[in-house]
């Protein structure tokens, strides 16, 4: 136990992050206690037994502030409360505790871009005179003709980045939804109230924060008002005020942005400690469905080296659409093709759909992807659901297809509610490919061939080995391009990974000249090999096959 009461169990290393499988849910999509329709923080807390289990070390938990939910809680309209759906300020200390005492982290979000349009802040800036310390909270115009340089994220949506406020008499600025005003980080009050959001969770115990949305906290004329050096002035003010606070927190940036460009928010290991490395994902994508590995080496190519105590948080999928905008024009075309023929798939840039289903729910498939996932350079983010191969349901709105509730057995309601099936908050999944009756977390820890316990002895081996989280990466050219191969250096750990990208099986040969005369020890895989003797080392590896050696 620390001062703040927070019990993370025996590992006090400030770069923990480094090491930790993250686990992405919304506590309305986990468990409902109260049947309601509606995960709670009860609920959560009763299933952070699962969650251990499962071996992950920490829990990403999606806004849940009080928020009139027109953008699922990233429109909030309270910072420092619990929204009454999921219980109280009460109930999440009590889950927080329940959590570091089983040694899991609790990463929450700041999404402090924007407000809900239903904040009071914007609701008294909208009434204060032009000019006042109030008005400033938020971003105003007589014209909608400034920044015009920005883009608009939500395309499917919004037409322009500026809306009308009839009681103001003027426009303000949003990024996002248009009930979603942005914040003035050029205000001082601002500037300073982020920091008393954040001193309220970490007081009270979190282990981080997810930044989110954060390129686009300033507005600067003739710039596309993305990544500007004030933004990474103020992350440096930040990161420095919760250090010398708050030590051992860990702050993720979401910068949906090229490696050169994400990497700046690492600044010189003095802004965040870790940033989503968001081209890689599609890439895998890519690479396991044009069974080449050129677009995986391409972009970890392009990826500058990272400041040693910064981290990757890499991931397959998660609660938005899967982002085409880290691709070339050429690359989203494919990507649309082959992922999402059906119009009804995509949503802004991008493919609202989870993993299994696109992966035509092919286990081998599955276990390729999540594999790549734990053995590239940076922490694995498994998005809820994701370890049962739940499917989605692209007939509902906006990104909700992703967002349905936890399987937990073939109970009513997936076990996860006893509410009138019409009450939950979104349907359970019914399509025949992926029914809840079939899957689901009860059927599958029955059953040691399952989905689930191969995602658990693949967490388990990661742990194993610090080389996975914190090593180096050498890639092999072997000239079999469908096979993908790499080492993973760390002090004096060696691991070596290999991955069949195609659906047919492969034959390779790997040049080993770096650890010739080691005798390699399979951890993951189902094959025979012959020593490694030879510079060369011949091997044949099956449909989407994987193997890893500790050398
Ligand atoms: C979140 C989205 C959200 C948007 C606006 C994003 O970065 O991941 O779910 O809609 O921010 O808050």
């Amino acid at each position: 136990m620390n001062g703040n009461g927070r019990n993370v169990g025996p590992d006090e290393d400030p770069l923990w992050y480094k090491d930790a499988i993250l686990y992405e849910l919304h506590v309305r999509a986990f468990l409902d206690s109260n049947a309601d329709g509606m995960g709670d923080f009860r609920g959560l807390a009763q299933k952070l037994d699962y969650l251990q289990d499962l071996g992950v070390t920490a829990l990403w938990l999606l806004p849940f502030s009080p928020s009139p939910w027109r953008d699922d809680g990233y429109d909030i309209s309270d910072y420092t409360d619990v929204h009454p759906a999921y219980g109280t300020l009460r109930d999440f200390e009590r889950f927080l505790n329940e959590a570091h005492r089983r040694g899991l982290r609790v990463i929450t979000e700041i999404v402090v871009n924007h407000t809900s349009d239903q904040h009071p802040w914007f609701q008294r800036a909208r009434r204060s005179p032009p000019g006042s310390r109030w008005r400033d909270f938020y971003v105003w115009s007589d014209r909608p003709d400034k920044y015009k340089d920005a883009r608009i994220i939500f395309k499917d949506f919004e037409t322009s980045n500026w809306a009308w406020d009839p009681v103001a008499n003027a426009y303000y600025w949003h990024r996002f939804y248009s009930h979603q005003p942005d914040l003035n980080f050029d205000s001082p009050y601002v500037r300073q109230a982020v920091k008393e959001i954040a001193d309220f969770w970490l007081e009270m115990g979190v282990d981080g924060f997810r930044l989110d949305a954060i390129p686009y906290l300033y507005e600067r004329e003739g710039t596309n008002c993305e990544n500007l050096p004030e933004t990474h002035q103020y992350l440096r003010e930040l990161r420095q005020y919760i250090d010398a606070k708050h030590p051992g927190r860990m702050l993720l940036a979401e910068a949906n942005q090229w490696p050169e460009d994400a990497i700046a928010y690492f600044g010189a290991g003095d802004e965040c400690n870790m940033a989503f490395h968001f081209p890689l994902m599609p890439r895998l994508f890519m690479a396991i469905r044009m069974e080449d590995r050129f677009p995986i080496l391409e972009i970890m190519e392009q990826t500058p080296a990272i400041p040693p105590n910064c981290q990757w948080a890499i991931f397959l999928r998660n609660h938005d659409e899967l982002t085409l905008e880290m691709v070339t024009d050429d690359e989203r075309d494919y990507m649309y093709r082959v992922y999402a023929h059906d119009r009804q798939m995509r949503i802004n840039l991008g493919i609202r759909r989870r993993l299994a289903p696109l992966l035509g729910n092919d286990r081998r498939k599955i276990e390729l992807m999540n594999a790549l996932l734990f053995s590239m350079p940076g922490t694995p983010v498994i998005y809820y659901g994701d370890e049962i191969g739940m499917g989605d349901n692209i007939y509902l709105g906006d990104r909700n297809g992703v967002r349905t509730p936890m399987q937990w057995s073939a109970d009513r309601n997936a076990g996860f509610s006893r509410a009138n099936p019409q009450k939950l908050y979104l349907p359970i999944i019914i399509d025949p490919a992926y029914h809840y009756e079939a899957i689901n977390v009860e059927g599958q820890q029955n059953n040691p061939h399952s989905l689930l316990w191969w995602m658990k002895h693949l967490i388990e081996q990661r742990k194993q080995f610090k080389a996975l989280g914190r090593g180096t990466l050498e890639f092999l050219r072997p000239s079999n391009r469908k096979v993908l191969a790499f080492f993973r250096r760390y002090e004096d750990e060696i691991l070596l990974v290999v991955a069949n990208l195609s659906r047919f099986p492969q034959h390779v040969e790997l040049d080993l000249g770096a650890v010739n005369g080691m005798t390699p020890v399979e951890l993951f895989g189902r094959a025979e090999f012959p020593p490694i003797g030879d510079q060369c080392w011949p091997i044949s590896i099956g449909t989407y096959g994987y193997f890893s050696f500790a050398l």
